[in-house]
């Protein structure tokens, strides 16, 4: 842990990994061989919400699926443990940023993070990477804002309040003010669950622009940050620097934006 970090602030962090969570739990099952069908939707069928949001999501036009699904068994034998396993993630995301009570800032939150992926999954193709998994990656990657809030949200709100240029002073100021950031937080966080390390990497380095240039998701998710920043709230942001060594050009980015916006608007109608 890193040093200043104030001790209720350790305790808000190991509050949240301790939640219990079937979707997380469901995760874990669907890493392990020997696990059987039957056994996976029985943990699926503890909670009447998850197999209502799995259904619900198996009938979006996301999953492009020709017949109506009805049954829980129906849905995991048409998913397949891939796409399983990215929709019990975005129920355990909405989860957490709909718990202990909804607020206007976390709503906020979950609209960025609901966007960034939605851009993910679109900018993914260009890093020859999985759509799953950036989308995934979008929709965690500031998972630790969360923790920062719950423990103390007027020093969050006092942080966060001035539209800030959000790539250049944003740590700085979180580490002033908690003693560490929204992304070792949620490194900490994603570690404690046993998170595949893409999405711990994401989490931890999507502030950090210089390096790691050979991290695909990590590119995409800092890119498609940016993007939801400079189009969706109207922040001034010069983006060609990014692009470099990225094969999208900066003509491109108007028809990324445009197909961002609809995927974004088809996530909100199912997340
Ligand atoms: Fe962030
Ligand atoms: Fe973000």
């Amino acid at each position: 842990m890193e040093e200043k970090v104030d001790r209720g602030l350790i305790r808000g962090i190991e509050e949240f990994s301790a939640i219990p969570s079937i979707a997380l739990n469901t995760m874990g099952l669907l890493n392990n061989p020997a696990i059987t069908i039957k056994e996976i939707i029985n943990q699926i069928k503890l909670d009447v919400a998850l197999v209502a949001f799995i259904l619900k999501n198996c009938n979006s036009f996301l999953f492009g699926l020709k017949q109506e699904v009805k049954s829980i068994e129906q849905a995991v034998s048409l998913l397949g443990f891939l796409r399983l396993k990215s929709i019990l993630m975005s129920y355990f995301a909405r989860n957490l940023y709909k718990m202990s009570g909804a607020s206007e800032i976390k709503n906020i939150l979950w609209k960025h993070s609901v966007a960034v992926a939605a851009f993910s999954q679109v900018i993914a193709p260009f890093f020859k990477i999985s759509e799953d998994e950036s989308y995934l990656c979008g929709l965690l990657h500031d998972i630790g804002k969360l923790v920062l809030l719950d423990f103390n949200e007027y020093g969050f709100k006092s942080i966060y309040e001035d539209n800030f240029n959000p790539y250049s002073i944003i740590i700085e100021k979180e580490k002033e003010f908690f003693g560490t950031s929204h992304t070792f937080v949620g490194f900490t966080l994603l570690d404690n669950w046993k998170f595949p390390k893409i999405f711990i990497d994401v989490v931890y380095l999507h502030h950090n622009y210089q390096d790691f240039k050979d991290l695909g998701y990590l590119q995409c998710v800092i890119l498609a940050n940016l993007m939801v920043y400079k189009y969706l709230d109207g922040i001034d942001l010069d983006l060609s620097k990014h692009l470099k060594g990225i094969n999208i050009k900066e003509e491109q980015l108007d028809d990324i934006f445009q197909k961002g916006l609809e995927n974004f608007n088809a996530l909100k109608t199912v997340l």
